[in-house]
């Protein structure tokens, strides 16, 4: 396995946001965490960055002990992490943001990435001279991302990436997503939108609480009625849906 957690805790004073959590990530696949507001999903990626001490447990990468490393040295293994919140440098251009995320890398090698990034996300090239703050939230996400991809992930931690898109930039960015991982880079996504992640992923994983209480195929879970009720909204949601698609025709 490439990245194994290993029965973490994770507590911020007398709040336990994890609790002995153990999930793995192989070399080529999409793992999905989802969860409910709260439920750890972003103390997850935190943790496996070296962003939060753990309380127990190990996080190995490529064998290595990350738990034991600052957050630029787990960085610079490779180990990328898209947070919350498409964070991107408001008064930067979009070129300016892609090379900021190439920071040390050669000249040859930022053109490269950029390139890369440029065919994944055709817009950030027509829109590479325009300030970062000025993009819409969908574009930003993609910035976002395309930072991330500008020092060829080993390994690539998404929180979120659907959060506040309109549906049809939730379906693009999931597309990408899809597509970087099948040029070979692993994704680790954390999601509430459980039923997109859910198409993408290989495994599976709910967090309810802190702790991991359902892991699997991403196929079983989507198909385990306790997964329906609770997070693709069960009879409710389906007979919504039905409704909608009844009026579409
Ligand atoms: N810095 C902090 N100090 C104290 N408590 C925190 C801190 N960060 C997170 N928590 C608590 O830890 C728990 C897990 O938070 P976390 O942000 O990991 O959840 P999440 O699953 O990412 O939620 P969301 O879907 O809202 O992003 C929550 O109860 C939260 O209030
Ligand atoms: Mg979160």
């Amino acid at each position: 396995m490439l990245l194994e957690v290993d029965r973490i805790s994770v507590a911020y004073g007398a709040v336990e946001a994890l609790k002995n959590v153990s999930l793995s990530v192989s070399g080529a696949e999409i793992v999905a965490v989802l969860g409910a507001n709260g439920a750890g999903k972003t103390t997850l990626l935190r943790a496996i960055s070296g962003l939060v001490p753990l309380k127990s447990g190990a996080i190995l990468f490529d064998g290595k002990k990350l738990h034991e490393l600052p957050p630029h040295g787990i960085a610079r293994l490779g180990v990328v992490h898209i947070p919350e919140g498409r964070r991107v440098f408001a008064t930067l251009t979009v070129e300016e943001n892609l090379n900021l995320g190439g920071y040390g890398c050669s000249k040859d090698e930022v053109k490269k990435a950029k390139d890369r990034v440029f065919q994944l996300f055709p817009i950030l090239k027509e829109r590479r001279k325009q300030l970062a703050g000025t993009l819409s939230g969908g574009e930003q996400q993609m910035l976002a991302i395309g930072r991330g991809l500008m020092r060829s992930p080993k390994l690539m931690l998404l929180d979120e990436p659907s959060l506040g898109l309109a549906p049809l930039l939730v379906d693009q960015v999931f597309a990408t997503i899809v597509e970087i991982n099948n040029q070979g880079v692993p994704i680790l996504i954390v999601e509430q939108n459980a039923r997109k992640a859910l198409e993408i992923a290989d495994h599976a994983h709910i967090l309810e609480v802190g702790r991991l209480v359902l892991s699997g195929p991403a196929r079983e879970l989507a198909a385990d009625e306790r997964v329906r009720q609770a997070y693709l909204g069960g009879a409710t949601y389906e007979r919504r849906l039905r409704a909608k698609e009844s009026r579409a025709h």
